[in-house]
This record gives C-alpha cells, sequence and structure tokens, in this order.
C-alpha cells in the first residue's frame, strides 16, 4: 500500500545485497508524520539496519523510493541530506575532545565560527555534558560517549534523527535513563526521529508508531497499542510480549454474553473480541488478560495448574485447559499461589481476545 502523504515516506523500498540472493529488506512501505519517533523493531538480521541506512543514505536502495518532506531523497548522497545519525558504536572521534566532536557536522557545513560555539553547547547543555565540553573522548563514561553521540546528531538540527540500537551497549539502568532523556529531547525538538531496536519494551515505551520487520517485509506497522492488542501475524503476537495463541477457535454469541470456544476447553467467557475473521481462527490471550481460581465463577473453563512461578509483583501459572497450555499471569495479593497439580479454573478478565486471521 503506497503511501500518500507523511513527513517520511517510505514506498517498496527493497536491498539485495547480492542478485539471486533473498533481499535483506523486501518491499517496505510506511510513512511516519512531522515530529514522530518511529521504532524499527525486530530480531537481528530482519532488516532494521539496512532500512535505516537507506534512509540515511549510507546503502543505495535497489528499488522503491525514500521521501522527506515530499522530496525524493532515494539516491541523495548522505551530505545532502539533513539526517543527524547515532550509530550502535557511537562512531567518535577518539582523538578530539567533546566540543570537537560535536562542532564536526557543523563545520561540514561550513557554518561560522562564533555560531558553532554557541550551538554545540546548546547541544551539550540538552545532554547534560556542558561541564565536559573539554574532556577527551578516552575519558569518559560509555553512557557519556553515547550523550556526545547524540549531540552529534541533533546539534545540525536535522530533518530526520536516526538512532541505531544506541542504548544497547549500556547498563539496564543508565538504558532507561537514556530512554527518557532521549525522548524528551526528541519530544522538545519535534524532531522526526527512527529509532532501530530489537527490545520490544524500548519500541513500546519510547515509539509513536512501531514497524515489527520479520525476515526483510513489513509484519505490522501501527501504534503501540495496535501492535501489542492487536497483533496482524503470529509473529507480531509472540515478538511482542508473551501471548496464547489458540488455534482453531471460534466466537460464539449467546444472548448477550461472548464466548470463545476453545477447542477441547470449552467455552470461555470474553468481555470483547476484535479481529476481522473470528471462527477457526487464532485467538490471542495476553496472560495478564487471564485468571485462575480454585473455585470456577461462570463463563470459566476447567483448567488444572500445571507450574507457578512466583516473581515477587505477579505469579506465573501455566495451566491446562483442554489440549491448551495457557500461560497466566496474576497479581500476587498475598495469597498463597495455587497448588500445582489441582483442578482449577481460568477466567478472562475484562480486556478483549483479538483473533488473528488464518
Ligand atoms: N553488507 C552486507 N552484505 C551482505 N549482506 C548483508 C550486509 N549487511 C547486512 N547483510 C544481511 O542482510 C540481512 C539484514 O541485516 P541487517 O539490516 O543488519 O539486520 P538487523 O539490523 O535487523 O540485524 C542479514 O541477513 C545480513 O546478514
Ligand atoms: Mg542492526
Amino acid at each position: 500500500m503506497p503511501s500518500t502523504s507523511g513527513y517520511l515516506q517510505i514506498d517498496s523500498l527493497t536491498k539485495r545485497y547480492k542478485e539471486g540472493t533473498a533481499p535483506a529488506v523486501d518491499s517496505v512501505s510506511l510513512s511516519v508524520d512531522e515530529g514522530e519517533f518511529l521504532a524499527l523493531l525486530g530480531p537481528s538480521g530482519c532488516g532494521k539496519t539496512t532500512t535505516l541506512r537507506m534512509i540515511a543514505g549510507l546503502i543505495d536502495p535497489t528499488a522503491g523510493t525514500v521521501k522527506v518532506a515530499g522530496k525524493d531523497i532515494t539516491h541523495a548522497p548522505v551530505y545532502k541530506r539533513s539526517v543527524g545519525m547515532v550509530f550502535q558504536s557511537y562512531a567518535l572521534f577518539p582523538h578530539l575532545d567533546v566540543k570537537s566532536n560535536v562542532a564536526y557536522g557543523l563545520q561540514m557545513r561550513r557554518v561560522p565560527k562564533a555560531e558553532i560555539t554557541t550551538k554545540v553547547l546548546e547541544a551539550l547543555e540538552l545532554v547534560r555534558l556542558g561541564h565536559l565540553a573539554d574532556r577527551r573522548i578516552t575519558a569518559l563514561s560509555g553512557g557519556q560517549q553515547q550523550r556526545v553521540a547524540l549531540a552529534r546528531a541533533i546539534v545540525i538540527n536535522p530533518q530526520l534523527f536516526l538512532m541505531d540500537e544506541p542504548l544497547s551497549n549500556l547498563d539496564a539502568k543508565l538504558r532507561d535513563v537514556m530512554r527518557n532523556e532521549i525522548r524528551g529531547i526528541q519530544q522538545r525538538m519535534g524532531i522526526t526521529s527512527v529509532f532501530v531496536t530489537h527490545d520490544q519494551g524500548e519500541a513500546l515505551t519510547m515509539a509513536d508508531k512501531i514497524a515489527v520487520m520479520s525476515e526483510g517485509t513489513l509484519e505490522q506497522f501501527g501504534t503501540p497499542s495496535d501492535i501489542y492488542e492487536r497483533p496482524a501475524t503470529r509473529f507480531v503476537a509472540e515478538f511482542v510480549g508473551q501471548a496464547n495463541l489458540v488455534e482453531g477457535a471460534t466466537f460464539v454469541r449467546a444472548g448477550s454474553a461472548s464466548m470463545i470456544e476453545l477447542p477441547g476447553a470449552g467455552r470461555l467467557a470474553v468481555p470483547r473480541v476484535s479481529g476481522t475473521q473470528l471462527n477457526g481462527a487464532t485467538a490471542m490471550i495476553r496472560p495478564h488478560q487471564l485468571q485462575v481460581r480454585s473455585v470456577a465463577r461462570d463463563g470459566d473453563i476447567p483448567a488444572r495448574i500445571r507450574s507457578s512461578v512466583y516473581l515477587g509483583d505477579t505469579i506465573q501459572y501455566e495451566v491446562e485447559a483442554g489440549k491448551n497450555i495457557l500461560k497466566v499471569q496474576m497479581f500476587a495479593d498475598g495469597a498463597p499461589a495455587l497448588a500445582v497439580g489441582s483442578e482449577a479454573a481460568v477466567g478472562a478478565s475484562t480486556d478483549c481476545v483479538h483473533f488473528i486471521a488464518a
């Protein structure tokens, strides 16, 4: 589906590194509005970096187009594009100090010296590194180097801010801090951004739009809630969060009640369903949308506890319901966990069950 509007438009973008081999990126189309934050999400090798580098002009596409603000830049050289890029490895100049690293892009663009000094300091303040302007790169921590790389990318006030797994070399705590900082800077500057990650949590928390990729193709493009609540494919359902996928499920309406018939397990009452094909499709139920209890309520299905794992705030159960093995995530409320092997009941909570078309 070609996109007809949007600030960044990618149409049928394709990269084949070697003739006769499968394309690394296969006819990807999407478009995002000005100021939006797009996450390219998928497992290693699915074509995220290749896509980002085609947008940056570092890789020449085999087919398809890239447009920014209505202008076709598909084959424009990097230096003619207005993009700021942050690489996974940071790619800083180790022999230069912090301010010279940040100044680089402005010098290349022949910006007057006085203006460079002001802009570099502004960018360094934005990433909270104003006090380290004269430090050598080699005397910085990983997190500080990351901030220099961010400052260097945004100092030119680019049309596009492109980041390739920029947080993957940081420890978990710093990663959380930098997530918020990047998102904050991006929103304050209103800068259209593309962020590559294999971390679904990162994509869900940071992005306005997510493009989920697998083996070079676009599996789904949408908002974080589209992706999480209404996955288009089994791949998306399983890659983004945990999912129970029950094949051959059927939607049944009995009076005002909605139920889904789970093969061999009976009819489970559900508050809502979504999806276009409701019969014989795959029902996706997130573990937190299910509950186990020792005494069955109306609309529950019988189940047997297979395992339980206590995680502090939650208890994760695996239960057998007919031929299905379901994952159930319950808030730990202080009550003892249901015993492994015991008979129990499973019910669905207030969220909806989503049907993925076969
Ligand atoms: N320069 C290259 N030459 C040949 N194949 C490449 C090259 N770069 C990447 N690939 C292949 O293209 C596919 C996508 O790679 P990449 O875009 O780096 O994926 P990701 O960033 O999602 O991990 C992989 O199969 C990878 O091996
Ligand atoms: Mg990559």
